[in-house]
C-alpha cells in the first residue's frame, strides 16, 4: 500500500461527503451527477485494492448491507418524549399563558418550526462519527435502525468542525413528495402496492430488515431536538438549530425566533404561505420555548415537555357541488383557478370558494365542473379541493382544460395567456391588463410594504377602472378632487388618503422595495437589502455576483432582481417614482449610531443566556456601537460575552487568549464609551 493512496482515500471520502452535504442538505450542488459518480467510482476502485482500509464512515458503505434478522432493541440515553398538540390560537395563548404563569415576570421567546410528517429518529455521534442510530419506539427503548439511516445521504456519517464526545440529535426521516411519487409509479408499473402516503413510505422502509432495499428509498432527514452530549452545550433551541447546521446536519429550511406568542400566531400566517416551498409534508407547526435555562426550569409532564407544544392542523372536510372555476389574475398575471362551490358549513365558516392552485393540479385530481368533490381546511388557511367523489360525477363531465375555459384569453382583460415554462402556471401576458395592476397596487400599498392607510382594494379598483391610475407612481398625482369624485367618497376621507400617499414618500427603504413586488423578493428579504445596499440606487445598480455576496441572497433571488431592475418598463416606473418626490430615507449605517464605544469596530461573540436582554437585544446594542457580531470564537474575536450556561465557546476564547466579559462587564461598558 501506499501512502498516496491512503491520502487520497481519505481525501474522497473527505470530498464525496462534501459532495452529499451540498447536494441533500444545502440544496446547491457544485459538480455535476456524472462528476459525483467519477470520485465515488475511484474511491470504490482504491478500496477495492485495500479491503483493509475500508471504514464504516466511508461513503461507500451507504449502499448496506447484509439483511439483519431483526432489530436489537436499544435504550435510549434520555427518552423520546411526545408533544401535547393545540388545534387553534386561542390554545397556543393558554399554553403561552400557562409557561408565564410558571416563569412569572420572565421574558419568553418562542422559536416556531415546521411540524414534519415522517418518523421520529435519533442519531448518536461519538467523536463525530455516526455510530448509533434509532426508532423513537416507545419512547424509552427504539429499535437499532444504524445500518438503515447510513445509506439516507442528507444524514453525516462524519460531523464537521467540532467533535464532541457525545451528540445526540433528534429529528425526523421523511420521503420527499417528489421521490415518493416516483417511488409509487415505479411500485404500481412493477406491480406492487403503492404506499398511502409519504409517511408511510418512509416508516416502510425504515422497518425493512434489508438495508440495501432502504438504500434505494429515496428518503431524506432533519434534525431539530438535543438528545443525550457530553462536552457540548447550547443555550438555546435557536443556538442548537444553527449549531448543527455547522455541524453539517439538515435542519428545517425556515424556522423562526419570536418574541412571544403574538409573534408566534402571526409568523404561523407567513409559514403557511411558505408550506409549499418544503420538500416534506407537514402536519403543523411546533412552538418551543428558546431559552434552555426556561426548559430546564418549565420541566416535563410524564409525557411532553412543558416548554414546547405542536400547532396541529385540524383537517376538517366537507362535501360539496362544484358549481363553477373562475380564474384569478395575480400581481405577475399568474392565472389562478378557484372552485365556486355550493356554499357548505366547514369548521365554523360557510365555505362558497376554495383553491384549485393550478391546470395541473386539477388534471392530476380529475376535477371537473358539476363534480361533488371533497374540501379540506388545514388550520387557517384558504380551504382546497382534495378530492373527487367519483360515483356522483354527472355523465356529461368534461376534463378541465384552462386554455379552453378561458377562449384562450385573460378573463380580466381579454389579452393574451401563455404557459409559463418554468413555473406550472398559465399567465396573462398583456402588460397593461387592469388586474395585474390591481394586484400590483394592493401589494405596494400594503402594511407590510408602503403601508398607506385607505388605500385597499374597493378603492384601487376604482382607480384603475376610471383609469385615474395606470402604473404605482400615478397614486402620487392624485389629488383630494379627483377622489371625491368616487362613489362613497367623502371630502375628509379624501384629504387623508391624499395626506397618507404623500407621507410614504419618506418611506423607509425596505418597504420600497418590498413594495415594488420583485419576484422572489419578500418582506425578509426586501428589509435585508436594504440594509446591506442602503441606497435604492445602489440596489439598482448591483449585479448578480454583487446580490450574491449578500448574505441570505441565492442565485435565483439575485437574478430576479438584476432582471426586474433591468425591465425598461419598471426603470420607467422608478424614475417616475423619483420624479414624484419619493425619497426613501436613507438607512443609517448601523455602525455611525455610536461612535468610539467599547465595541466599535471589535468582532464580538455572545454565549450562554444573558439575564437581561435576549440574545437579539444584546446584539443590536452591539451592532448600534458598531461591532461584528458573530457566531464562533477564533483567533479575530475581540472579545466574548458569557452569560449563564456558557459551552465550549468560553473553554475555546480562553485557549486562544481571547477577551472574555460576563454580563455585568458587558453592561458597564456599554455605557462607557472611552
Ligand atoms: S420536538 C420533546 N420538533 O412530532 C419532543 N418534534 O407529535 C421533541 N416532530 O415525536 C419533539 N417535527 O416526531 C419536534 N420540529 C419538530 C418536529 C417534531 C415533527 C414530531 C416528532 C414528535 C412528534 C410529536
Amino acid at each position: 500500500m501506499t501512502t498516496g493512496d491512503q491520502a487520497r482515500i481519505a481525501r474522497l471520502r473527505q470530498e464525496l461527503e462534501r459532495h452529499n452535504r451540498l447536494y441533500y442538505v444545502e440544496a446547491r450542488p457544485e459538480i455535476s451527477d456524472r462528476e459525483y459518480d467519477l470520485l465515488y467510482k475511484e474511491l470504490q476502485d482504491l478500496e477495492a485494492q485495500h479491503p483493509d482500509l475500508v471504514t464504516p464512515d466511508s461513503p461507500t458503505q451507504r449502499v448496506g448491507g447484509e439483511p439483519l434478522k431483526e432489530f436489537q432493541s436499544v435504550r435510549h440515553l434520555l427518552p423520546m418524549m411526545s408533544l401535547d398538540n393545540t388545534y387553534n390560537f386561542e390554545e397556543l395563548r393558554e399554553f403561552d399563558a400557562r409557561v408565564r404563569k410558571l416563569l412569572p415576570g420572565e421574558k419568553i421567546e418562542y422559536v416556531l418550526e415546521p411540524k414534519i410528517d415522517g418518523c421520529s429518529i435519533s442519531a448518536r455521534y461519538e467523536y463525530g462519527k455516526l455510530t448509533i442510530g434509532t426508532t423513537r419506539g416507545d419512547g424509552t427503548t427504539g429499535d437499532d435502525i444504524t445500518a438503515n439511516l447510513k445509506t439516507i445521504k442528507a444524514i453525516p456519517l462524519t460531523l464537521d468542525r467540532q467533535h464532541p464526545s457525545l451528540l445526540e440529535v433528534r429529528g425526523e426521516a421523511y420521503m420527499p413528495v417528489a421521490g415518493f411519487q416516483k417511488l409509487n409509479a415505479q411500485r404500481v408499473a412493477s406491480g406492487e402496492e403503492a404506499f398511502a402516503n409519504p409517511r408511510n413510505a418512509t416508516a416502510g422502509s425504515l422497518k425493512q430488515l434489508d438495508s440495501r432495499v432502504v438504500a434505494k428509498r429515496p428518503l431524506a432527514a432533519v434534525f431539530y431536538a438535543v438528545g443525550a452530549t457530553d462536552d457540548i452545550a447550547f443555550a438555546s433551541q435557536q443556538e442548537a438549530l444553527k449549531t448543527f447546521k455547522t455541524l453539517g446536519l439538515p435542519t428545517p429550511q425556515f424556522w423562526w425566533v419570536c418574541a412571544g406568542m403574538e409573534e408566534v400566531i402571526q409568523r404561523i400566517g407567513d409559514f403557511q404561505q411558505r408550506v409549499g416551498e418544503l420538500p416534506y409534508e407537514i402536519d403543523g407547526a411546533v412552538v418551543k420555548v428558546n431559552s434552555f435555562d426556561q426548559w430546564r426550569r418549565l420541566g416535563t409532564t410524564a409525557k411532553a415537555p412543558r416548554y414546547a407544544i405542536a400547532y396541529k392542523y385540524s383537517h376538517e372536510q366537507a362535501e360539496t357541488r362544484l358549481n363553477a372555476i373562475t380564474v384569478q389574475v395575480g400581481r405577475t398575471g399568474v392565472l389562478t383557478p378557484v372552485a365556486e362551490l355550493e356554499p357548505v358549513s366547514l369548521a365554523g365558516s360557510t365555505i362558497a370558494r376554495a383553491t384549485l392552485h393550478n391546470e395541473e393540479e386539477i388534471q392530476r385530481k380529475d376535477i371537473r365542473i358539476g363534480d361533488t368533490v371533497i374540501i379540506e381546511k388545514a388550520g387557517e388557511v384558504i380551504p382546497a379541493v382534495i378530492s373527487v367523489v367519483l360515483g356522483k360525477r354527472p355523465a356529461a363531465s368534461q376534463s378541465f382544460d384552462l386554455q379552453k375555459h378561458l377562449s384562450g384569453k385573460c378573463p380580466e382583460c381579454g389579452g393574451p395567456i401563455q404557459k409559463d415554462p418554468e413555473f406550472v402556471a398559465w399567465r396573462c401576458e398583456n402588460i397593461a391588463c387592469p388586474a395585474q395592476l390591481k394586484r400590483s397596487l394592493e401589494h405596494f400599498a400594503m402594511r407590510h410594504a408602503m403601508d398607506i392607510e385607505g388605500v385597499g382594494e374597493v378603492l384601487i379598483n376604482q382607480l384603475v377602472d376610471k383609469q385615474l391610475v395606470r402604473d404605482i407612481a400615478d397614486l402620487y398625482s392624485l389629488t383630494p378632487e379627483l377622489l371625491e369624485g368616487l362613489e362613497r367618497m367623502g371630502e375628509k376621507s379624501a384629504a387623508n388618503i391624499v395626506a397618507a400617499i404623500a407621507g410614504s414618500r419618506q418611506c423607509e427603504l425596505w418597504r420600497l422595495i418590498h413594495g415594488l413586488g420583485i419576484l422572489h423578493v419578500g418582506e425578509g428579504g426586501a428589509r435585508k437589502l436594504a440594509e446591506y445596499f442602503q441606497t435604492l440606487d445602489k440596489l439598482v445598480r448591483a449585479d448578480v455576483p454583487t446580490l450574491e455576496h449578500m448574505p441570505d441572497c441565492g442565485p435565483v433571488m439575485a437574478r430576479s432582481i438584476v432582471d426586474f431592475f433591468a425591465h425598461p418598463r419598471n426603470r420607467a416606473v422608478l424614475d417616475k417614482l423619483v420624479a414624484t418626490g419619493l425619497r426613501p430615507a436613507p438607512v443609517e449605517p448601523r455602525a455611525a449610531l455610536v461612535q468610539g464605544g467599547f465595541f466599535t469596530g471589535k468582532t464580538v461573540v455572545i454565549t450562554g443566556t444573558l439575564q437581561r436582554w435576549t440574545r437579539e437585544e444584546a446584539q443590536e446594542l452591539l451592532r448600534q456601537q458598531g461591532a461584528l457580531v458573530t457566531d464562533s470564537v477564533s483567533k479575530k474575536t475581540g472579545c466574548l460575552i458569557v452569560g449563564a450556561d456558557a459551552g465550549s465557546k468560553l473553554a475555546k476564547a480562553q485557549k486562544l487568549g481571547v477577551l472574555v466579559l460576563n454580563e455585568q462587564m458587558f453592561a458597564e461598558r456599554l455605557k462607557q464609551p472611552m
